[in-house]
């Protein structure tokens, strides 16, 4: 973080990095090894940890985490500070009526989605704003936001929130700073309130500054409120019990973006800036999560089972999905990329729920079904035809670039079919 202005010495964490020092996150782990009396070997911890496969900590920041049956990468994001930040500064700072009219602004970033989700469960009217069309049919259409639009796309924010409030904003949760938070201010109506939760638009831009007009602050009574959310340590008990209550009972979506290894930090860092990620971006460094990950995930996205399991990856997805098939569940084993670049791994499903579930697992290769071709073909065309098929593909240009694609799909770079055109024609 770059330390562009005197108060950020107001709190430790604002302050900015220096060259050759280790970097300082906010992060899960695994106890190695401990010396302090408050940590064991394996316990989870969760805290200020450093980044690297390993780090070593003080116990400065750092608390034992029971993972309460959930991903760890819960407890980065929504059960850690992205979740309190959200909680404290909807229900404390923007102290929220019912039916009151709410803008979030990156409302598809780690903070903000959780600002709409609380602000729609309270019973608040929500609009969010986000820079792409996939993020806004996700904010609409998973998160039931009430309307959503994307700022990039518009040439007059203020016009655009006269359009999405008629009768103006209660409460604006800014993300953003910049122009954004000129517009609403603007559109707030009497004793609005704005929490000044961040301002990302201008952290790349030590020019730019908000210049809301500060009569409409004078004449509509608004408070504007900064806050940084380590100052409501005290809520982190009830904003967990609520929030995991709403877990379990379906009623908030986790929205998370995991890069994996330590050599994704850069990218994954600068992509915020860009808007690259929809949720919490996370950066996995060790593997230990995954299995866990791959478990709870199962279990929370099938609460009534699988009755199918396509599986194309093996490791510990086909162990996580065999423990949650229903009864007579069927498994194709069509690939275990997982395991093809680690002659050590394998999965060990358990046998047992094969048996009691009766589960039937068929490996199969398709060059087996090529008396289904004709059907295959014909059924698929039609389906393109009428454009209830969607093609995705991904195409690198040039022999050169055959050796980077192809290692590419061990890293999960590509989406959809990963093709090398080779020739212009
Ligand atoms: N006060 C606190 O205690 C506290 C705690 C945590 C975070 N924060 C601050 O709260 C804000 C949100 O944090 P977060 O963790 O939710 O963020 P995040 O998950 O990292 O998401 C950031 C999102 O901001 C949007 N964005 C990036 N550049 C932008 C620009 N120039 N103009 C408008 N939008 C832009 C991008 O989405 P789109 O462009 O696609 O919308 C991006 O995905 C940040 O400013 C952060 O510094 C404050």
């Amino acid at each position: 973080m770059k330390t562009t202005c005197a108060s950020q010495k107001a709190s430790d964490f604002g302050t900015g990095i220096s060259p050759g020092k280790v970097i300082d996150a906010f992060g899960v782990g695994k106890v190695v090894a401990s010396a302090n009396p408050k940590f064991e070997k394996d316990d989870y911890v969760v805290g200020l940890i450093s980044w690297g496969e390993y780090s070593v900590s003080h116990g400065f920041f750092l608390n034992k985490l029971d993972p309460m049956g959930f991903p760890l990468s819960y407890h980065v994001g929504l059960l850690g500070f992205s979740g309190l930040t959200a909680y404290a500064g909807f229900f404390e700072i923007c102290k929220p009526k019912k039916g009151e009219k709410v803008f979030v602004s990156a409302a598809s970033g780690s903070v903000g989605n959780l600002v709409g989700q609380y602000a729609k469960l309270f019973g608040c009217y929500v609009v969010g704003c986000a820079g792409t069309a996939d993020k806004v049919k996700i904010l609409k259409e998973k998160l039931q936001f009430d309307e959503v639009f994307n700022y990039k796309e518009e040439s007059d924010l203020n016009f655009t929130l006269q359009r999405y409030f008629p009768e103006g904003i209660d409460i604006y949760f800014d993300n953003v700073g910049g122009e954004m938070l000129e517009a609403a201010v603007s559109n707030m109506n009497l004793h609005g309130r704005v929490a000044l939760c961040g301002i990302i638009s201008e952290y790349t831009n030590a020019e730019k500054r908000a210049t809301p007009d500060l009569l409409n602050v004078i004449y509509k009574r608004i408070t504007i409120k900064g806050f940084l959310s380590g100052d409501y340590m005290s809520l982190f008990p009830e904003f967990v019990t609520k929030t995991v209550d709403y877990l379990h009972s379906g009623q908030i979506h986790v929205l998370e973006d995991i890069s994996i290894g330590l050599e994704s930090v850069p990218s994954a860092f600068v992509g915020i800036f860009r808007g690259d990620n929809v949720g919490k971006r996370i950066v996995q460094v060790s593997h230990d999560t995954i299995t866990m990950k791959f478990k709870d995930l199962s279990a929370q996205y099938f609460p009534e089972g699988i009755d199918i399991y396509f599986d194309n990856v093996g490791g510990e997805m086909l162990e996580a999905a065999i423990s949650n098939m229903n009864l007579h569940g069927r498994v194709a084993l069509c690939g275990i990329i997982s395991e093809y670049n680690n002659a050590e791994k394998r999965a060990t499903p358990d046998l047992l729920n094969f048996i009691y579930k009766r589960i039937t697992i068929k490996g199969f290769l398709s060059g087996d079904y090529m008396s289904l071709f004709p059907e295959f073909v014909t059924k698929t065309v039609d389906y393109l035809h009428s454009g209830q098929i969607h093609v995705l593909e991904d195409i690198s240009i040039g022999l050169e670039s055959v050796l980077s694609a192809f290692v590419g799909i061990f890293r999960g770079d590509n989406v959809g079919k990963r093709i090398v055109q080779v020739s212009h024609g």
